[in-house]
């Protein structure tokens, strides 16, 4: 089966099998594969350098319903196949708060808790009550809570520990019905005050994470990219004083545990990577942490941009960057 159009970063890519999964019953009764499962939503975090020995599980289940909880308090329960900003969309029509920042983010519910989504400072884990599973290494259903996740920065339990054991088939997000705007992160309260609605409404708010978002990265399906490429790296508080001796004005966040967030996008940019173009691949020219795919590129041409960026921020400022998306291959 033919992986390209399964990831939003396009490269080509073969898998032995390929299985859709439309209704959480089908997972008990999967036939045995000789082989390795991986699990695919949107693609838009996962990336084919090589092709897949195994068996591809699509999850394409569909689903929305809301539960009231209390005056303020509403449960939403989304089916794993549902289209992220979809649901965040239909959470604004219900007038339901918590999720405005996450708007436009690509990719499918299910796939949300395994990297914990997060933008303009708002992460997934804040809004997250519990998810469905079918634990495939047990073979029961199981239901998981925030801390059985282990969230962390764009990551969990699903992600760096035990990737492809849980097949999650429906998230419960717990929403208010009172609006209590989240503009911590500084370039979205400047967006709001250039727009002169620095007290948003929902409706603005959602707008200004568009106009955010489509500025600095790149639409999928017009420009194959996979979002951030790497992480925003977090050092302790000498590190970053070492980083900061040779970018004074490298952007940066201090978090409460005393450690500190580095912007990769302007390291990458400051090593004068914005806009660079190395065959079919590249760097997205508004956001030095996107990579791009301007059509035809190969997983080693990718593997060989990414050794690339890697070392040259190593040798530069001594850091490692981590891949944010998941490589195959
Ligand atoms: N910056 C530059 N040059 C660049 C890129 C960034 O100087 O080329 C600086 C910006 O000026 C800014 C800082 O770096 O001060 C951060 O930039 P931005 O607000 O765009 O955020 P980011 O660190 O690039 C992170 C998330 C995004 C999320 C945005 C907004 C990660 C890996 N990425 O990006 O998430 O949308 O913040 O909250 O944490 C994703 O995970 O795929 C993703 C897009």
């Amino acid at each position: 089966a033919e992986l390209r159009t399964l990831s939003t970063f396009r490269l080509p890519a073969q898998a032995a099998e390929l299985r859709c999964i439309e209704h959480p019953e089908q997972l008990p009764a999967l036939p045995d594969f000789d082989g390795p499962d991986l699990i695919l939503g949107g693609g838009s975090n996962t990336i084919f350098l090589d092709d897949w020995p195994g068996r591809i599980l699509l999850d394409r289940m569909r689903g929305l319903s809301f539960e009231t909880i209390d005056h303020d308090r509403v449960r939403v329960r989304a089916a794993a196949g549902e289209s992220w900003h979809g649901l965040v969309r239909r959470c604004l029509d219900e007038g339901l708060h918590g999720i405005e920042n996450l708007a436009l983010i690509p990719g499918s519910v299910g796939a949300a808790p395994v990297q914990n989504i997060g933008a303009y400072g708002v992460e997934l884990d804040q809004v997250f009550e519990s998810l469905r599973a079918w634990d495939r290494q047990a073979r029961r259903w199981v239901e998981l809570d925030r801390e059985d996740c282990a969230f962390a920065y764009r990551d969990s339990r699903f992600k760096s520990q035990e990737p492809d054991r849980y097949f999650i088939t429906e998230v419960r997000l717990v929403l208010s019905r009172r609006f209590s705007p989240n503009l911590s992160y500084s370039s979205l309260a400047e967006a709001l005050d250039r727009a002169q609605t620095p007290e948003p409404t929902p409706r603005q708010l959602v707008a200004a994470i568009l106009r955010l978002r489509r500025h600095r990265l790149p639409d999928p399906a017009r420009l194959a990219n996979a979002g951030s490429f790497f992480k925003n790296p977090i050092v302790e508080s000498d590190q970053a004083r070492e980083v900061l001796a040779i970018t004074p004005d490298l952007p940066h966040w201090d978090l409460p545990d005393g450690r500190v967030k580095l912007a990769a996008g302007a390291m990458l940019e400051r090593q004068g990577f914005k806009g660079l173009r190395r065959g079919a691949l590249g760097v997205y020219t508004n956001h030095a942490l996107v990579l791009v795919n301007h059509g035809g590129g190969q997983g080693p041409e990718l593997r060989a941009l990414i050794d690339h960026l890697i070392a040259s921020i190593r040798a530069r400022y001594g850091i490692t960057l981590e891949p944010e998306p998941r490589l195959i291959g």
